[in-house]
């Protein structure tokens, strides 16, 4: 497994494959692999062309309140796990290396994706996943790139940009790996304490319980006030629960195929999940 820092490196690498775009398929990731994250490479792999990972955590989509210095960085039990799976480059470039100078060229993905739900609480956050998602294609030039549905927004909003800006690269969503309980896996449950890590299943439980009222019938509006509720009661701060159309997050229209999308904090730790109706 080649170990790649800097672009000039890659491109001497480049292409993965053969073909002008190689058949690579790419896993951006910001690193502290998780099962989930092995799954994506998993997927990755059965495409059975050569398989990039990027580990890059990325401060253009974290806030100055959040948690971008103390996020998880395990770059050596990372390369451990990628390597026992077979990947082919692990792409990790510095700070500098990808943003060489002030990043004033940005990609801001569609208004009606981006200032609701996640967009809504975390303003600028899907333009520096966009941005870096962009810049990482251009780097790798890879045919498919994986990612996780946990994070349903940001793949409708990944899926998007490579629509609209033409890019010519596969997306493929790959279902959310969970615990025993149901939790999501997720980087940032190693911030729970014992106590929160025995409650966040809760979160999941609300939305299965949830879909389960909305298949007998119940409207949408009780539904979404029932489960953010119920959270609420448990001693979560919940940022949202919303009902809305799987293809772009909007309002669902009568016959629409749904999801359920909820984020909540518990103690200082922000979860988010999903499921599909
Ligand atoms: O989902 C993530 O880990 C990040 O948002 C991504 C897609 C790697 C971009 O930094």
């Amino acid at each position: 497994m080649d170990v790649v820092r800097t672009v000039a490196d890659l491109r001497r690498r480049l292409p993965l494959d053969a073909g002008p775009r190689g058949s690579c398929a790419l896993v951006p990731t910001m690193g502290n692999l998780h099962e989930g994250h092995l799954d994506l490479v998993r997927v990755a792999k059965a495409r059975g062309g050569r398989v990039a990972v990027s580990i890059f955590v990325n401060p253009l989509q974290f806030a100055p309140s959040e948690d971008f210095d103390r996020y998880p960085r395990t770059f050596e039990a990372d390369l451990e796990k990628l390597g026992a799976l077979g990947v082919d480059v692990v792409y990790a470039p510095t700070v500098a290396e990808m943003y060489p100078e002030p990043q004033t060229v940005r990609v801001v993905p569609p208004p009606a994706l981006t200032d609701i739900l996640e967009g809504a609480v975390r303003p600028g956050f899907f333009t520096g996943v966009a941005t870096v998602v962009a810049k990482l294609f251009l780097m790798v030039r890879p045919a498919v790139a994986v990612f996780g549905k946990k994070d349903y927004q940001q793949l409708r909003v990944v899926e998007a940009m490579v629509r609209q800006l033409s890019m010519g690269v596969e997306i493929v969503g790959v279902e959310t790996a969970r615990a025993d309980d149901g939790l999501a896996l997720s980087s940032r449950n190693g911030y729970l304490t014992a106590a929160e890590r025995a409650e966040a299943a809760a979160l999941r439980r609300s939305l299965v319980s949830a879909a389960a009222s909305l298949r007998a019938g119940e409207s949408i509006g009780g539904v979404e006030a029932d489960a953010a509720g119920a959270l609420t009661g448990r001693g979560w701060h919940v940022d949202y629960v919303a009902v809305r159309r799987r293809s772009d997050l909007a309002e669902p229209q009568p016959g629409d195929p749904l999801v359920i999308v909820a984020a909540a904090k518990l103690g200082a730790t922000r979860l988010i999940d999903n499921i599909e109706v």
